[in-house]
């Protein structure tokens, strides 16, 4: 299969961090796509139990002419998996088999995988080159994207982690025909926060064209993949490190990440938590008087549409505040939310404890 030509979004960091990512069809066998990596005698393939049977044999014959040996490291699949067990299997497999520092790793599949293999990248070493090969929406509209690795901690999402760029992302749009359903919603969750924190057309065109992309439709796939990326790539060339914008790439999260904290890893899909953590934040923004009430319903509408959950957990309200006081955004104990100031315009900011109960109230049975 030839691949067409790819469509390329590029990061723009200092220089040698910059990096480019590349979306189309076909391009996981298309031997264009690893050309002009970092040299290295290794590349070790760190992948799970699912997609290791779909995916690694295509990925290392590609690889076998360019590296003198490829390895594959295969992981359990799921985020209770996102853990120190799984980076430490990572970590004997590299020093079992002798990697030097130019080893090259790539992440083959999920932002569980493409999250765990960054951080083991970072920390290898001290750092060797990664690659990111993200085969869920949710990683190639997100994850793979930016630099941000992290393995997860009992007692907070994401808490064990480092920023490190990974030397490309190859987004192959074929990877998600074979990818469930509920995968798919997931992935839509991050790409409909994009709407409403940075581009209020682009909110508009998820609308229209949301039946399209849960039927796969290789082209509305392809172009929201590509617009998430683009705006993704633009915030995080202005603000790296998250010492601000990046926080609004969490519209969401703070509400989702209790929600997956509360409940147990695993119990629901990250993609999950975010769609009906947008659906509080978005109350929230309603409820400080940023917007009007209409946002409230239109966002609901287009998340339950996405097939994503818009009623969370009761886990009482004390629980999710305590859970959420471990957000890496919280400051000195201050839980601090993402809100909508306009459409396609988001800020962060502390909010009353009461206001937040009304709507963990309002929107968890
Ligand atoms: P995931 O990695 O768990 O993948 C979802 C499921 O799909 C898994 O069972 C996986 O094995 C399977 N799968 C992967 N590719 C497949 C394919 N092509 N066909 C069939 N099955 C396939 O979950 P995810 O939604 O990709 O990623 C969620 C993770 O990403 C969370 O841990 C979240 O914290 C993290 N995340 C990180 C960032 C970041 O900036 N680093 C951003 C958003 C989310
Ligand atoms: N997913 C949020 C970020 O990358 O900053």
């Amino acid at each position: 299969m030839t691949a067409a030509v790819p469509t390329t979004v590029s990061i723009a960091l200092d220089q040698e961090r910059s990096y480019d990512i590349l979306i189309g069809s076909a391009l996981l066998d298309a031997p264009s796509s690893w050309q002009g990596l970092p040299s290295a005698a290794v590349a070790v393939i760190v992948t799970n139990v699912t997609v290791a049977p779909l995916y690694l044999e295509r990925l290392k014959r590609q690889l076998a002419p360019v590296y003198g040996r490829v390895d594959a490291v295969i992981l359990p699949d799921g985020e209770a998996h996102k853990d120190w067990d799984s980076l430490n299997t990572i970590f004997d497999h590299l020093l079992a088999k002798a990697c030097d520092r130019k080893t090259v790793l790539f992440a083959l599949g999920g932002g569980v995988i493409g999250d765990m293999t960054g951080f083991a990248a970072a920390v290898y070493m001290r750092g060797v080159p990664f690659v990111q090969v993200p085969t869920t929406l949710l990683s190639q509209v997100d994850s793979s994207v930016g630099g941000k690795t992290a393995i997860n901690h009992p007692l907070g999402k994401n808490m064990i982690g480092a920023f490190y760029q990974p030397q490309r992302v190859i987004a192959d749009l074929d990877t998600l025909d074979t990818l469930p359903p509920r995968e798919l919603s997931a992935g839509l969750a991050e790409i409909i926060k994009y709407g409403p924190i940075a581009d209020a057309a682009f909110l508009g065109w998820l609308e229209a064209n949301i039946d399209a992309l849960l039927a796969r439709d290789k082209t509305a796939l392809a172009y929201a993949v590509r617009r998430s990326c683009e705006i993704k790539a633009d915030v995080v060339g202005q603000d790296e490190r998250e010492q601000g914008l990046r926080a609004i790439l969490n519209f969401g999260h703070t509400f989702g990440h209790a929600i997956e904290t509360g409940l147990g890893y695993g119990e629901w899909l990250h993609g999950e938590g975010v769609g009906c953590g947008m659906v509080m934040a978005s109350d929230l923004s309603v409820r400080l008087g940023l917007m009007p009430p209409e946002f409230l319903p239109r966002m609901k509408i287009l998340i339950e549409r996405a097939g994503l959950p818009v009623v969370g957990p009761k886990l009482g309200v004390s629980r999710y505040m305590e859970l959420m006081r471990v957000d890496k955004k919280a400051e000195g104990g201050a839980i601090r939310f993402v809100v909508i100031e306009a459409l396609g315009t988001a800020s962060m900011r502390p909010a009353p404890d009461d206001l937040v109960a009304q709507v963990i109230e309002a929107h968890t049975a």
